[in-house]
C-alpha cells in the first residue's frame, strides 16, 4: 500500500538486465496450516550477471536465514521494501530460508490462501514472493521439488506440480506428500493444493503411447458438474497434436477448481487451478455460453503447457507473447469445434467493446508495453485479444502452411527457454525467409487503425479502383505512429446479379495510402472489405444502405454478412440519435426480415438480427450521450418488435419445444428462440410478457430460465418480482447460479436499476471478498452504460465507494472495476465533471494500493 507521500516505481521494457543470480533448483517444504503456514526453501542459487543476491518477499515473516548451512546474523543481510539483499562470495551457494505466513488472512488471493475450507496458490504474476523468497521474474527457470506437510482429516488430498514421489503419514493426524517437476520453470508457474477433494478421473493416449492420467479435483457433490470440462481437456490434448503437433509431457493432468479466484484459471505446469465457474456445467446451472466458456477455458490453459510453459517469457512485457497466442489457439479450437462463423463474430463484439474501448482511452497500451507501476493491470483485452488478432494477422498473411513452419521452428529453438516476442517473430521470418519489419509495429504501437476506403468503377474498362488511407489516432505516449502493415480480405458481388465476382483476395496495405485496381470486373459491384475481420481495424466507407443490405443478403462470407447488418443498425441508429428522432429505417427492417427468413443457421441468424450495444453505438459517436442511444435503440427494438411480429413469433415457436440437448444445432435454436423473445417483449406483446414469464418456469435448463429472468427483470410488471424470488429461493445454495441473479439485476434497464443495486450491496448474500460475487454486482453494474451513467452522478458514487470498499482487501478487483470512470472524456461536460471528481475522490483517499493508484492516476492524467 501507499503512503500519501510516495508514488509507486514505474517499471521500464528498456530497463530489462538478465538476472544477476540463477537458481537451478529449488527445494520447498509447506507445514500447512490455514492461520500460520511454515514454509522452509532451499535454493541452490548461482552467479550469472553478478552482485549481490536479492530476493522478492512481500509480508513474510522471517524466522530464519542461512547461507551454506550457515545461520546469517542481522548484519549479514537486509530486508526492506520487499526486498531481502544478501552478498555472496563465490558462485554457488545453498540460501534457506524459513518464514511463516497467514492463508486464512489472505484476501488479496494472491499467493498461499484458503478458499472455502482448502489451501490454494495463485502465483501469476507476482505471487511467488507472497510465500517465500525467490527472485520472483519469470527468466529464472528452477527444478521444483515440493513437501507438504498438513492435517489428514481436513486435508486429505495434497497435490502440486509434476509427479507425486513419494507420501506417508507423520504424527498427530498429519500426513504428507512429496511431489517433483522434471520441466525446469519459472516460479510463477508453482502451484499446490490441499483440501477435501473429490477427482472426475479419466486418462488420455498421446500420439506416441504415453498414458497420461486426468483428474479434475472439486468438492464431491460438484464431481457430476466436471464431465463438460474433462471432455473439453481430451479434445484440447487431441488437437494441440494434430493442428500444432504438440504432446503433453507428464504423465499427470490435474485441474483443482476453486471459488474464490481473481482471474479465469491458471496454467501452473501440470496442475491448473480454475475459478470453479469455468469447470462447473450442467443443465440446470450452466447456459450455452457458459459451457462454451469452460471448453474455451479449460483449452486454453491446456494449450499453455506449450505456449507459456515448454517456452516462456523473458519478462511481463512479453507477455501477450502466452496470451496472445494462446488466445488465437484458443479461438481456433473453439472454431474447429462449432460454428466458425459465429465464434467469430463473438470474438469480434468482444474485441469491439472491450479492447476497441481500451484502445481509444487513457489506459491505451500496446501489445508489447514499455512500461508498468502494477503488471496485474495488464492482463488486459489488448495483450489477450488485440494480441490474439495480432497472431490471427500473421497466420493470414503467412498461409497456414508457412504460419506451421514458423510455429515449428519457434518451439524447436526455444523449448526450455525463456524468450521475447522478438524471437516469435524471428521464427516467422527464419522459417519462410521474409521481412516483417512492418508487421512488428503491431506489437509497438496502440491505438486502432482507421482505413478510409472508396471506389470507383469503370464500366468501359471493367475495373474498380479502390483507394485505401489508413491513420491512427494518437494514444498515451505515441503521438504519431507509423503505418501498418494490415491485411484486407476483399471480394465483390454484382450490384445486380448480386454473385460474387471473382475470388475473395487479400490485399496488403502497407504505405498511408494505396489504389488498388482490380480487373475484370464484369458488372458494377458492392465492395466487401475486411472480410472476416482480418485486420482489427475500423473501416470508413461511405457505403449506402442500399449497398449495405445488399451484402447482408448476398455475401458468401458469414461474418461479412453480419457485419453488413451491423452497419446498416449503427447507421440507421446514429442517423436517429442525430436527428433526435426515433423512427426506424425501412430498410433496416426490411433487411432483418430477409436475414430472418434466409434460412441459414439458426445460430447465425440469432447473432446477426440483434443490434449493436449501447457502448458500441457511443463509440461511434464524438460525444457519448447515453440516454439518446438508449432511447433510440429500445424505440428501434420496438419497431423491430411490432412490424416483424409474426416473424418473430414464428422463430420462437419453431425453435421452442426442443428438448434439451447440448450440441451446436440446438444451441443454435435456443440462442434464435431467446432473441426473438426479446423482440416481442420490448415491443411489450402481453402474450410475449407471459410467454417469457411460463419459459421462466418451464424451462428444463438454465439458458432459457436466465434469458427469461433477464427480460422480466428489465421490465415494470408483478412478474419481475415474483421471478427474482423463485430464482433466489431455488438457488441460493449454488454460488455460481446466485451470481447470475446479482448480475442480471445490475445489468436491468429498469428505472430504479441504481437503487436496486444499492440495495443489493446490502445483501447478505453479497460479498465483496469472493471476486465473482463482487464482479457480478459491482463490474456488471458498470457496465450498465443508461444506469451506470445516471445523469445525477448517483452510478459513478456508488462505484466509487465499492471500489474503495474493497481496495484494502483485493486491490486487483479494485482496479478493474474502477475502469469505467476513466472513460469520462468521451462524455458530456456535465458527466465528465462527476466522473473526475470521483476519480479524485478516490485519488485522494489515503493507503490506496498501487493498482488502484495507477489506473486512476493515468486515468485522470
Ligand atoms: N495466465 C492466466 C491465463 O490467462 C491468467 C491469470 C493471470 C490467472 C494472473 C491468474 C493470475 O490463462
Ligand atoms: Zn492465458
Amino acid at each position: 500500500m501507499l503512503d500519501a507521500a510516495s508514488t509507486p516505481q514505474v517499471t521500464r521494457l528498456a530497463d530489462y538486465r538478465p538476472p544477476a543470480w540463477t537458481v537451478p533448483a529449488i527445494a520447498l517444504d509447506f507445514d500447512l496450516d490455514d492461520k500460520a503456514t511454515r514454509v522452509t526453501s532451499r535454493l541452490t542459487v548461482e552467479r550469472g550477471e553478478g552482485g549481490p543476491l536479492v530476493l522478492d518477499g512481500e509480508g513474510l515473516r522471517l524466522i530464519s536465514l542461512s547461507v551454506d548451512g550457515k545461520p546469517l546474523g542481522d548484519g549479514d543481510y537486509s530486508y526492506a521494501d520487499d526486498k531481502l539483499t544478501i552478498t555472496l562470495n563465490g558462485d554457488s551457494h545453498i540460501v534457506e530460508s524459513v518464514v511463516e505466513i497467514s492463508p486464512i488472512a489472505n484476501t488479496q488471493l494472491m499467493g498461499l490462501y484458503a478458499s472455502e475450507g482448502m489451501l490454494c496458490t495463485q502465483c501469476e504474476a507476482e505471487g511467488f514472493r507472497r510465500i517465500t523468497f525467490f527472485p520472483d521474474r519469470p527468466d529464472v527457470l528452477s527444478r521444483f521439488t515440493v513437501k507438504m506437510t498438513a492435517d489428514k482429516a481436513r486435508y486429505p488430498v495434497l497435490l502440486s506440480n509434476g509427479n507425486r514421489v513419494a507420501a506417508g503419514e507423520g504424527k498427530d493426524g498429519r500426513h504428507w506428500a512429496e511431489w517433483e517437476d522434471p520441466f525446469p520453470k519459472p516460479c510463477y508457474l508453482f502451484a499446490l493444493v490441499a483440501g477435501d477433494l473429490s477427482a472426475l478421473k479419466d486418462e488420455f493416449v498421446t500420439a506416441s503411447g504415453r498414458k497420461v492420467e486426468l483428474g479434475i479435483w472439486v468438492r464431491e457433490a460438484d464431481v457430476p458438474r466436471c464431465r463438460h470440462a474433462m471432455d473439453a481437456l481430451k479434445s484440447s490434448m487431441r488437437w494441440d497434436e494434430q493442428v500444432y503437433g504438440r504432446e503433453y509431457d507428464l504423465d499427470l493432468f490435474n485441474i483443482v477448481a476453486v471459488s474464490d479466484f481473481n482471474f479465469g484459471a491458471m496454467e501452473n505446469k501440470g496442475l491448473n487451478i480454475f475459478n470453479s465457474k469455468y469447470i462447473l456445467a450442467d443443465a440446470d446451472t450452466a447456459t450455452d455460453l457458459d459451457f462454451d466458456n469452460v471448453a474455451a477455458v479449460v483449452a486454453h490453459e491446456y494449450f499453455h503447457n506449450w505456449t507459456g510453459n515448454r517456452i516462456t517469457c523473458r519478462d511481463w512485457f512479453q507477455l501477450s507473447l502466452k496470451e496472445g497466442l494462446t488466445v488465437y489457439r484458443d479461438q481456433e479450437f473453439s472454431a474447429d469445434h462449432g460454428s466458425r462463423a459465429v465464434k467469430r463474430i463473438e470474438d469480434v463484439r468482444m474485441l469491439r467493446a472491450v479492447q476497441f474501448q481500451e484502445d481509444s482511452g487513457p489506459l491505451a497500451h500496446p501489445v508489447r508495453p514499455e512500461s508498468y507501476m502494477e503488471i496485474s493491470n495488464f492482463y488486459t483485452a489488448t495483450i489477450y485479444n488485440k494480441g490474439a488478432e495480432v497472431i490471427r494477422m500473421l497466420a493470414t498473411l503467412l498461409g497456414a502452411d508457412r504460419y506451421r513452419a514458423g510455429c515449428d521452428l519457434y518451439f524447436d529453438r526455444h523449448d526450455g527457454q525463456a524468450v521475447t516476442i522478438e524471437d516469435w517473430v524471428k521464427a516467422h521470418e527464419d522459417a519462410n525467409g521474409l521481412d516483417l519489419t512492418q508487421f512488428r509495429r503491431w506489437y509497438a504501437q496502440a491505438g486502432t487503425p482507421r482505413v478510409a476506403v472508396s471506389s470507383r468503377y469503370d464500366a468501359a474498362s471493367k475495373s474498380l479502383e479502390i483507394d485505401l488511407a489508413q491513420s491512427t489516432p494518437p494514444t498515451p505516449g505515441q503521438d504519431s505512429k507509423a503505418p501498418f502493415h494490415i491485411p484486407l480480405d476483399v471480394a465483390l458481388f454484382g450490384r445486380d446479379s448480386g454473385a460474387r465476382l471473382g475470388d475473395p483476395r487479400l490485399i496488403e496495405l502497407k504505405d498511408s495510402s494505396a489504389t488498388i485496381r482490380l480487373d475484370d470486373v464484369a458488372e458494377p459491384p458492392v465492395l466487401s472489405i475486411n472480410r472476416g475481420f482480418s485486420a482489427p481495424i475500423a473501416i470508413d466507407a461511405p457505403q449506402t444502405r442500399e449497398e449495405l443490405a445488399h451484402l447482408s443478403a448476398h455475401d458468401d462470407d458469414p461474418f461479412a454478412r453480419y457485419e453488413a447488418l451491423q452497419r446498416l443498425a449503427l447507421l440507421t441508429l446514429t442517423d436517429a440519435i442525430r436527428r433526435g428522432d426515433e423512427v426506424a429505417d425501412p430498410a433496416l427492417v426490411d433487411a432483418v426480415a430477409a436475414t430472418l427468413d434466409s434460412g441459414l443457421d439458426p445460430a447465425f441468424i440469432g447473432e446477426a438480427v440483434l443490434l449493436p450495444s449501447e457502448a458500441f453505438i457511443g463509440d461511434q459517436m464524438p460525444t457519448v450521450d447515453p440516454d439518446a442511444i438508449h432511447g433510440v435503440r429500445e424505440a428501434t427494438r420496438r419497431t423491430l418488435g411490432s412490424q416483424l411480429n409474426d416473424r418473430w413469433w414464428s422463430a420462437y415457436r419453431a425453435n421452442r419445444d426442443n428438448r434439451y440437448e447440448l450440441n451446436p444445432e440446438a444451441k443454435g435454436r435456443r440462442r434464435l428462440k431467446n432473441v426473438a423473445l426479446g423482440y416481442l417483449v420490448a415491443d411489450a406483446d402481453p402474450k410475449a410478457v407471459s410467454t417469457t414469464f411460463e419459459q421462466f418456469g418451464d424451462a428444463d435448463n438454465m439458458t432459457d430460465r436466465l434469458a427469461a429472468l433477464g427480460l422480466l427483470t428489465s421490465l415494470e410488471v408483478g412478474e419481475r418480482e415474483a421471478a427474482l424470488a423463485a430464482f433466489h429461493a431455488r438457488y441460493k445454495n449454488d454460488p455460481l447460479v446466485l451470481d447470475k441473479w446479482f448480475a442480471t439485476q445490475a445489468l436491468s434497464t429498469h428505472p430504479d436499476a441504481l437503487d436496486q443495486v444499492i440495495a443489493l450491496s446490502r445483501h447478505a448474500d453479497f460479498s465483496r471478498t469472493n471476486p465473482n460475487r463482487f464482479r457480478a454486482l459491482i463490474g456488471s453494474f458498470g457496465a450498465n452504460q443508461p444506469r451506470f451513467h445516471a445523469a445525477d452522478g448517483g452510478g459513478y458514487a456508488f462505484l466509487a465507494n465499492e471500489v474503495l470498499a474493497v481496495d484494502g482487501l483485493n486491490s486487483q478487483s479494485a482496479a478493474r472495476m474502477v475502469q469505467p470512470l476513466t472513460r469520462w472524456r468521451r462524455f458530456g461536460a456535465d458527466r465528465a465533471a462527476l466522473m473526475r471528481a470521483e476519480l479524485e475522490r478516490i485519488l485522494a483517499t489515503p493507503g490506496l494500493s498501487k493498482d488502484v493508484y495507477e489506473v486512476v492516476s493515468k486515468g485522470l492524467a
